[in-house]
């Protein structure tokens, strides 16, 4: 068990200010996933979480004991990187016990705990070979393995799959979740650039932006209920179109903001008249790229779409599913 309190949490490198006031209260169990753009301060959260980087001012509590001064060997805490530096000239077996190893426990102890964890992670048929006849998605589970077995309370996993293969992540990606779902009281923190991970793995999301927290739900709420600008156009891919000027101040709003699959279009009439630009039809749906006097809107059509690049269409933004925001860029209920 183990839950994680953040509290006015601060870092900073000299005059470099990197984390403002971080306030987050995750509870044993959680899945918890960071997202948000490049440098927004992700991997510092999460370095700052194990120890690896001192915290600058703020509390950070796990189980309601200040740890801030504690060391990462002391926190109970794995981490796991996207690149898995796995001993080279170790077997799988020996990688995964190496840390029990050193903990002096017996060896039938260690066979009977890496066995298990292999079996948790199918690398059973892989024990006895060495990193390099692994694929990267094998390595990456035995990187986590490592982890597993020395028994940690809480993993923070930074990227882990962003080295892999778009197969393989959907593999792998299906087995943390899998993971997860065999250690319901392991506190999970994920870090990831990919939407689909972040959706599809995460009981709450926390969106990051220069180092500040400016959203923290379940995948839906941010989807369904964004409370701001930036939330909205991050969450989602294609991501939200936003229109201002005539189009928004008609909706009372500032700006407004409609998902690709939230236009209707038609060849007649409609609220925004444009041409098509560009179109991908995909099969199961098409995207079409309509350029408008409020700039260029994604919109998706389910299917095959009958338009082509030149043709004039109108959008109209279904009026139950618009988001609308203030000039703060703030939400409006
Ligand atoms: N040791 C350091 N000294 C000074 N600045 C640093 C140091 N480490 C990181 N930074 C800065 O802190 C900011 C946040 O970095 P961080 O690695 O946490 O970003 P991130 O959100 O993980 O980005 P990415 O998605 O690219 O991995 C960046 O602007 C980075 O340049
Ligand atoms: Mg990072």
């Amino acid at each position: 068990m183990a839950d994680i309190k953040m509290t006015n949490l601060n870092k900073a490198y000299g005059a470099v200010h990197i984390l403002k006031d971080v306030n987050l209260d995750i509870s044993s169990g959680e899945f918890i996933v960071f997202v948000g753009p490049s440098g927004c301060g992700k991997s510092t959260l999460l370095r700052s979480i194990c120890g690896l980087e001192s915290i600058t001012s703020g509390t950070l509590e796990i189980d309601k004991a200040v740890v801030n001064e504690v060391p990462p060997s002391k926190r109970g805490i794995a981490m796991v990187f996207q690149s898995y530096a796995l001993y080279p000239h170790m077997s799988v077996f020996e990688n995964i016990g190496f840390a029990l190893e050193n903990q002096g426990l017996p060896r039938a102890e260690i066979k009977q705990k890496v066995e298990k964890v292999a079996e948790m992670l199918q690398l059973t048929p892989y024990l006895a070979r060495l990193p390099k006849a692994l694929s990267g998605g094998q390595r990456q589970r035995v990187a986590i393995g490592r982890a597993i077995v020395r028994g940690a309370k809480v993993f923070l996993f930074d990227e882990p799959l962003s080295n892999l293969d778009a197969a393989l992540r959907v593999q792998t990606r299906m087995e943390i979740a899998r993971l997860k779902r065999s250690m319901p009281n392991t506190t999970m923190i994920y870090v990831t650039h990919d939407q689909v991970e972040a959706m599809t793995l995460a009981d709450r999301i926390v969106v990051l932006q220069a180092g500040k927290v400016e959203q923290v739900g379940s995948p839906m709420e941010l989807y369904d209920t964004p409370s701001n600008v930036f939330v909205a156009g991050f969450i989602g891919s294609p991501k939200m179109n936003f229109v201002t000027g005539g189009v928004a101040a008609k909706h009372k709003c500032h700006t407004l903001g409609v998902r690709p699959e939230h236009f209707h279009l038609d060849g007649k009439k409609g609220e925004i008249r444009g041409k098509v630009e560009y179109a991908e039809i995909l099969g199961a749906d098409s995207f079409l790229y309509v350029s408008t006097n409020t700039g260029v809107m994604t919109v998706r059509e389910e299917g095959k779409t009958k338009f082509k690049p030149g043709d004039t269409v109108f959008v109209t933004p279904q009026a139950k599913n618009t988001h609308r925001f203030g000039e703060d860029g703030m939400r409006l209920h």
